[in-house]
């Protein structure tokens, strides 16, 4: 358990929430009652959710915002300051995929993952947790993946880093702001609707998924739903594939013999 967060009226600001699990996420915001600072680094995207809560009746407005920008953080915190007065979600969800193999990713592949997935939340922390902590009461959302927690694919090692630090320092985080008011919640979806696809870069030729692993791909409106419901009921942990736990726990019990088994499930 981690601190829960009522939405009605409250201020939530989300990156990346004009496509996929952000802007399915800051909708379920808005449907509770919160109001939303929606940003993306495309400005029209987050314009067109704007647009869609505020039609339904909510508040929220747009910003463009470059998550490996510190400065495009800090502006848009103080413009959710002077039109909301305050803020008490951040949901950090900006994440992109480079593929290719182990032996042949460039620096810049594994760069700009890193940088975009992880770096971006050092970032939001400096910005944000101040404001959290100063407050006393928030919660922090960072959209991690089932690929933080389970090793999937080697056809796309720096995106598997990045999830997995994503999670580890969720949980240190949780652990910091929990005895300080405020709760963290980490989504680790398995395959979702989205857009995510246009931000693949491909490296070489990419060997076809080592192990396609059996889980329901939902909408992201169900990613959505289940984000603003884990942050008003206080759940550090979200998954879409239930099956997830039993692979966790069989991985807990016996690594070497987990492992054995999945790499005689490939074939060369
Ligand atoms: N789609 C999936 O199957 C899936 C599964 C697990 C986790 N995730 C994670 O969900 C998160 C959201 O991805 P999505 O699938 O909704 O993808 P998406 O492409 O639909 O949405 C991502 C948004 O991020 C924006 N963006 C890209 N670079 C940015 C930058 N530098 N600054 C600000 N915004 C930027 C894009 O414009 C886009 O609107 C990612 O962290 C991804 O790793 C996705």
């Amino acid at each position: 358990m981690t601190r829960p967060l009522t939405l009605t009226g409250a201020v939530t600001a989300v990156t990346g929430g004009g496509s996929g699990i952000g802007r399915a996420a800051a909708l379920a915001f808005a449907r509770r009652g919160a109001r939303v600072a929606v940003s993306d680094l495309d400005l029209d995207r987050a314009l067109a959710v704007a647009a869609e809560i505020t039609a339904a009746g909510g508040e929220a407005f747009a910003t463009r915002v470059d998550v490996t920008r510190e400065a495009d953080f800090a502006a848009w915190r103080d413009a959710a300051l002077d039109r909301f007065g305050q803020v008490d979600l951040i949901m950090n969800n900006v994440g992109v995929l480079a593929l290719g193999a182990p032996e042949s990713l460039p620096d810049e592949a594994w760069q700009r993952v890193l940088d975009l997935n992880l770096m971006s939340i050092a970032r939001s922390n400096r910005v944000f947790l101040p404001l959290l902590l100063a407050q006393g009461h928030g919660h922090v959302v960072n959209t991690a993946s089932a690929s933080g927690l389970l090793a999937y694919g080697f056809d796309r090692l720096p995106y598997v880093a990045s999830k997995h630090a994503v999670v580890g320092l969720s949980e240190a985080l949780a652990l910091y702001l929990g005895p300080r008011g405020v709760g963290v919640t980490c989504l680790c979806p398995s395959g979702v609707i989205t857009n995510i696809l246009e931000q693949v870069t491909v490296y070489g030729e990419v060997a076809s998924s080592p192990r396609a692993p059996d889980h329901p791909v939902v909408p992201a409106d169900t990613v959505g739903d289940l984000a603003a419901d884990a942050v008003t009921q206080g759940r550090f942990l979200v998954l879409t594939a239930p099956a997830i736990h039993d692979e966790l726990a069989a991985r807990a019990h016996d690594l070497e013999a987990y492992l054995q088994a999945r790499i005689s499930e490939q074939t060369p």
